[in-house]
């Protein structure tokens, strides 16, 4: 990704972009004592912490430690990786990209994609023509008529029809330029088992394109007309190097505006699901692809927001579905909220029944993740026997330990009591129980704290590294050679040392380079340390000194400690070194007494 043009277009871009008028498109700002102040986005909180420097171009959080640059507060408040936020705002600014030269391998794969992408238009143009236009797609337009689905719908979609015979599209699109090989390789056709040529792999189903968030079909999925024991019910073009069913969300070319707009996202398990309820007016839903909701799934939804709605068969099968996502949007950090679908029935069953009043009613009264997650553990338990309620409980306990709400909590402590039939006592001894073991992961969910080092080394660290930072050049070294690094927090040494290195080489440290060459945890102090700084405390050489020397004495009482413990041992050992030891002591004293 480096080279002096890709470089020349990041520093073009940082240098065109105001953090404040980033940040205001999704924080409410004030100002206050040369710094902007607003309501963190990144955790959850009633009184501002949350600082923006437009000056340093740096923010920082000092309720949650989340600090950087503009693009890594674009990374983290859109969900997208870092080289992805300096391509949005360079978007957002109107900069091009620079034209990158690519290799003759990339070259061909360049090439090779826009056939096959080419490939499946072609073949999705096929498909829905044969269904709209031909006398063979009656079969498939009565079908899904049968299903109320109107010819609105099939354009918006543009399903499909693959009519009964094994070469129908093969020989229309190698007839248009597209090989029988590169039709194998998007999964339209297979080989035959002799090795004697290929064959349509859709046939006799009605077609649905599957497309990417930007609306380029990548696969299919074709559903038989007339349930048959011997083929499955839908059958979807394998992987690709197109298309990954991880990675993709059927819909979301269509819902991510209404999803943005909305404010959440709902996920349905079907692709009949999803279309049903598009056309019946709800526009912001998606449907996995036959496979469980993966973490880039939540990823992908949470660009577009923060809530996902599931609303999956309400059958045993859709439940244990819904039971394994949950801990995956969870941890993508998303709020989420489960809709139960009444009568055993899809959405796309009830939405045709009861309309789309009924269904956003369901929505509204969606259950909250814990409450769903308990109800289900709670309608799972076996409740003839202790061990049954017991292992109950442990199951219930993760769902509900993160509930730091005192009156929540009573509510659910008097729903399990009431569920297990045990006293809300016991309950409550479990409870604590539970949240102190898992006390270690609860702090790392809530986000790094700081290791316990002695307050005055943090604060001498800040000290220096902030003089460090402007002054750049020698003082890096010097530093480092008089103070041991080890005596500094682990996370100033990591910054101490990237400094040393930028001097070393001759650069001036700056936000883009800490951004790339940080840790995640050094970039958000190096943002806390330079935001904290006023530009005073910068030129105060008497600070400074102090802050080195407060470390060396802090060094020089760990040596005195470690020697005089070392000279008791010998002592006791009847080690004569101990005099030596203790002649040394004495020096080491003198050297602190000195300071
Ligand atoms: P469902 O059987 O719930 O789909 O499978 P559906 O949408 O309700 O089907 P209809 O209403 O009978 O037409 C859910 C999803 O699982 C995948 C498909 O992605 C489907 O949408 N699936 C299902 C397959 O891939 N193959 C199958 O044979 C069945
Ligand atoms: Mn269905």
């Amino acid at each position: 990704m480096s080279s002096p043009e890709m470089d020349e277009f990041v520093a073009q871009v940082r240098e065109r972009s105001d953090i404040h008028s980033v940040v205001s498109r999704y924080v409410a700002l004030n100002q206050r004592g040369g710094k902007y102040w607003g309501l963190c986005p990144f955790h959850n909180e009633k009184t501002p912490s949350f600082s923006v420097d437009a000056g340093k171009g740096l923010f920082y959080c000092f309720g949650c430690h989340t600090g950087g640059n503009v693009f890594k507060f674009l990374s983290l408040i859109e969900n997208i990786g870092y080289f992805d936020a300096i391509k949005l705002q360079a978007e957002r600014l109107g900069i091009d990209l620079p034209t990158r030269k690519l290799s003759p391998e990339q070259e061909r794969r360049r090439r090779e994609e826009k056939i096959l992408f080419n490939a499946n238009k072609l073949a999705q143009d096929f498909f829905h023509e044969c269904l709209i236009n031909t006398a063979r797609g009656e079969v498939g337009r009565k079908y899904l008529a049968g299903r109320g689905i109107t010819q609105e719908t099939i354009e918006t979609f543009k399903l499909g029809f693959a009519p009964d015979g094994w070469d129908n599209l093969l020989t229309t699109l190698t007839r248009r330029g597209i090989s029988a090989d590169q039709l194998e390789k998007v999964g339209l056709v297979k080989r035959r088992t002799d090795n004697s040529g290929y064959y349509d792999r859709f046939r006799a189903r009605v077609m649905i394109p599957i497309n990417d968030v930007v609306g380029r079909t990548v696969a299919f999925g074709g559903r038989i007309l007339v349930a048959d024991e011997n083929s499955p019910k839908y059958l979807n073009s394998p992987e690709s190097e197109l298309f990954s069913k991880r990675n993709l969300l059927f819909g979301l070319d269509k819902a991510h505006l209404p999803i943005s707009t909305v404010g959440f996202a709902i996920v349905v398990e079907g692709y009949m699901d999803a279309i049903s309820l598009v056309a019946a007016g709800i526009k912001n839903v998606v449907a996995t692809l036959g496979t469980a909701f993966t973490p880039e799934h939540a990823k992908l939804l949470l660009r577009y927001a923060r809530k996902i709605v599931f609303c999956y068969d309400s059958d045993e099968a859709g439940q244990r579905a819904t039971m394994r996502a949950l801990p995956i949007v969870q941890e993508a950090g998303a709020q989420v909220y489960i809709v139960k679908v009444p009568e055993g029935k899809d959405p796309d069953e009830f939405i045709r029944k009861h309309g789309k009043a009924a269904f956003d009613e369901l929505v509204a009264n969606a259950e909250h993740l814990v409450d769903y997650q308990l109800n289900y553990v709670l309608s799972h338990v076996d409740y003839s026997s202790l061990e049954g309620k017991i292992q109950a409980l442990q199951e219930v306990l993760p769902v509900v330990a993160n509930v730091k709400d005192s009156v929540a909590r009573n509510v659910y402590r008097k729903k399990i009591s009431a569920a297990l039939l045990l006293e809300e006592g016991i309950i409550d001894y479990e409870w604590r129980k539970f949240s102190r073991r898992s006390e270690p992961t609860e702090q790392v969910a809530v986000k790094k704290s700081f290791e316990p080092v002695d307050p005055s080394i943090m604060s001498s660290g800040e000290m220096i590294l902030r003089r460090v930072w402007h002054d750049g050049g020698d003082l890096a070294s010097f530093v480092t050679e008089t103070i041991p690094l080890e005596t500094f927090a682990k996370v100033h040494q990591e910054i101490l040392s990237w400094l040393k290195a930028c001097s070393d080489a001759g650069k001036h440290p700056d936000d883009l380079s800490a951004a790339e060459e940080l840790s995640n945890e050094a970039f958000d102090e190096l943002s806390r340390i330079l935001l904290r700084g006023g530009d005073t405390d910068v030129a105060d050489t008497k600070a400074f000194e102090d802050a080195l020397k407060t470390l060396r004495r802090i060094l020089l009482k760990k040596k005195y400690t470690a020697i005089l413990a070392q000279a008791e041992e010998y002592m006791a050992a009847g080690n004569p070194e101990y005099i030596k030891l203790f002649d040394e002591s004495v020096k080491v004293k003198n050297d602190l007494d000195n300071l």
